[in-house]
């Protein structure tokens, strides 16, 4: 019989972090199947994601290490995910670690160590930051040009 493992996240502006912990999530057993929060659930969250649930569902699902990837509407899927796809081991990053302990009844529960220095929301503030500097440039361009045209006049 196959061992199925079963995850979620955001996968927000996909990185190293997402592809080490799935990889070794797919390596605890023989297929993987992965919950993609929808937009709309990350709005319940409060949560804003810079790449559309669509592009992301589609990224992760065509892994070779992901056998299946599916929407993650609300919390209270897990449960009955866990019996849908019959899954062994949910697996999340150990920034979850104890969240889920709740769901020990139903399956074994794995926090994986995370991916030292990389997050999404890390990438995200990287490009607010890029934004602001290439900002600061384009004015202090502009006020060059106006102090040139001024000295012209
Ligand atoms: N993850 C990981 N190592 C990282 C980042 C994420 O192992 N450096 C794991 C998380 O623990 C989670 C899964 O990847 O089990 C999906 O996480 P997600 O929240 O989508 O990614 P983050 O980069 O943590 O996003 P955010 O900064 O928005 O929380």
């Amino acid at each position: 019989m196959k061992r199925v493992i079963l995850t979620y996240g955001t996968f927000d502006m996909f990185h190293i972090g997402h592809l080490n912990l799935l990889k070794r999530l797919r390596a605890l057993g023989d297929e993987l199947y992965v919950g993609v929060s929808t937009d709309e659930f990350n709005a319940l969250k409060n949560k804003r994601t810079f790449i559309a649930f669509e592009s992301r569902i589609k990224i992760v699902s065509e892994l070779r290490c992901v056998t299946h990837a599916f929407p993650e509407e609300n919390w209270d899927q897990k449960e009955s995910d866990i019996q849908r796809f019959n899954a062994v081991i949910f697996g999340m990053g150990s920034d979850w670690a104890g969240k889920f302990d709740h769901l020990k009844p139903h399956c074994a529960v794995v926090y994986l160590d995370r991916t030292e220095g990389v997050s999404s929301t890390e990438l995200k503030q990287s490009v607010a930051a890029f934004q602001q500097n290439k900002l600061k440039e384009v004015i202090e361009a502009a006020e060059y040009l106006k102090m040139l045209v001024d000295s012209l006049s």
